[in-house]
């Protein structure tokens, strides 16, 4: 047998949850040591965890740990990164990459620079209804891809930094809407060149949410270089669970997925039980209770290849890397930038016009 991987966690909220559970199904890795400044005692307790720190450079530098997982809210994604980077670590670092693009285009750079796999948690390109949905695509069922049209939405983020632009970079279609966007581009495989975007605004102008600085709706609608096109939507004005959707359109046929709302389990129910699928504000009535939400998202299989890019050495593929995370923020960003001044916005342009490449 291998000797397991051994993961440090940075974060002990949401999405440190989720790797937690990742971990502790694959067979190659371990949870080694967490790194918190909140809750870090009982989610040591929770996932069997002896090895703990509040301060992240340790972690980073500890000789036990082998692969640093990047779980702190956005804005603190940079400086974890460049310390393990530092430190020689290869890094498994949460969506979106960083709040800015200076700090992504860093980031990228700084893994690069020390030699480090920069590997980008997006949970979509290894969700197992997703996977399935690739091979049909890439075995030519539907023909040449025309169109494609995906979102991630819900009632709004569990964590108060999401509501500030500072802290979380965007809104709902930065947030979330990260998901299905980098997911699009991961299937056509190719770059995006031009985005129109359309929000609600942020603030005052939002449709639901006023205390987000960010909108609570965003579209962004992009054109593949050599033809094709996605539609991607975040938002948080959805009530009854989070709703992520994918329909895909070719020249020989059409596809579409439920991702999150389509369970087998049909419940009725008068009294409600606990849980049935993420946000979801009740269990009352017709309800639909996920099987095992977390595999169905993508979470272990996504650790389960990480762990396998490490142990045989690959490179992560398109969709996973460092410069997808910095290619699909762009694209929201452009979505922004396109809202703004109300054109269509050329991604070499924008990129040129920011002092990138
Ligand atoms: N892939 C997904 O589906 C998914 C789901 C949820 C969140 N996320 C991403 O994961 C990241 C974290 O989001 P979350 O929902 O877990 O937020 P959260 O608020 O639930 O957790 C953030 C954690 O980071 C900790 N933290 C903050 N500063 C720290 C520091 N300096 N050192 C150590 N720990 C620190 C907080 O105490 C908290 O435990 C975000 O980038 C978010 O976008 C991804």
């Amino acid at each position: 047998m291998k000797t397991p991987i051994r993961a440090g966690i940075v974060g002990t909220g949401f999405a440190a949850a989720l790797h937690a559970d990742a971990l502790a199904r694959c067979r190659d890795a371990r949870l080694e040591m967490v790194c918190g400044i909140k809750d870090l005692e009982a989610f040591c307790g929770r996932w069997g965890v002896e090895r703990r720190t509040e301060n992240f450079h340790e972690l980073c530098r500890d000789p036990r740990v082998d692969v640093v997982i990047v779980c702190t809210p956005t804005f603190i994604h940079r400086p974890v990164v460049e310390a393990a980077a530092a430190a020689g670590k290869p890094i498994i670092c949460e969506k979106p990459l960083a709040t800015r693009l200076e700090d992504a285009r860093a980031m990228v750079e700084a893994a690069a620079k020390a030699g480090v796999k920069l590997m980008y948690a997006e949970d979509w390109c290894f969700a197992p209804v997703l996977k399935r949905v690739e091979e049909i695509v890439a075995e030519g069922a539907l023909g040449e891809l025309l169109y494609v049209k995906a979102k991630e939405t819900h009632s709004g983020s569990h964590s108060e930094y999401a509501k500030k632009l500072e802290y979380c970079g965007g809104g709902a279609l930065f947030h979330i809407g990260c998901h299905p966007i980098n997911w699009v581009r991961h299937l056509f495989g190719r770059e995006v060149v031009e985005v129109v975007g359309k929000t609600s605004g942020g603030g005052s102008r939002n449709l639901v949410h006023k205390d987000y600085e960010g909108e609570d709706w965003g579209v962004a609608l992009f054109t593949f270089d050599g033809g094709g096109q996605g539609l991607c939507e975040g938002n948080y004005i959805t009530l009854g669970g989070m709703d992520d959707t994918v329909e895909i359109y070719g020249t020989k046929g059409a596809l579409k997925v439920d991702l999150t709302l389509g369970s087998p389990i049909h419940v009725f129910s008068r009294v409600g039980y606990k849980y049935s699928v993420e946000k979801a504000e009740s269990q009352l009535g017709w309800t639909r209770p996920a099987v095992d939400e977390l595999w169905q998202l993508g979470y272990p299989p996504e650790i389960e290849y990480f762990i396998g890019c490490l142990r045989d050495e690959k490179e992560p593929m398109i969709g996973v890397r460092g410069e997808d995370g910095l290619a699909s923020m762009e694209v929201a960003f452009a979505a922004y930038e396109s809202m703004r001044t109300g054109r269509t916005v050329r991604m070499s342009e924008f990129r040129k016009s920011l002092g990138g490449e």
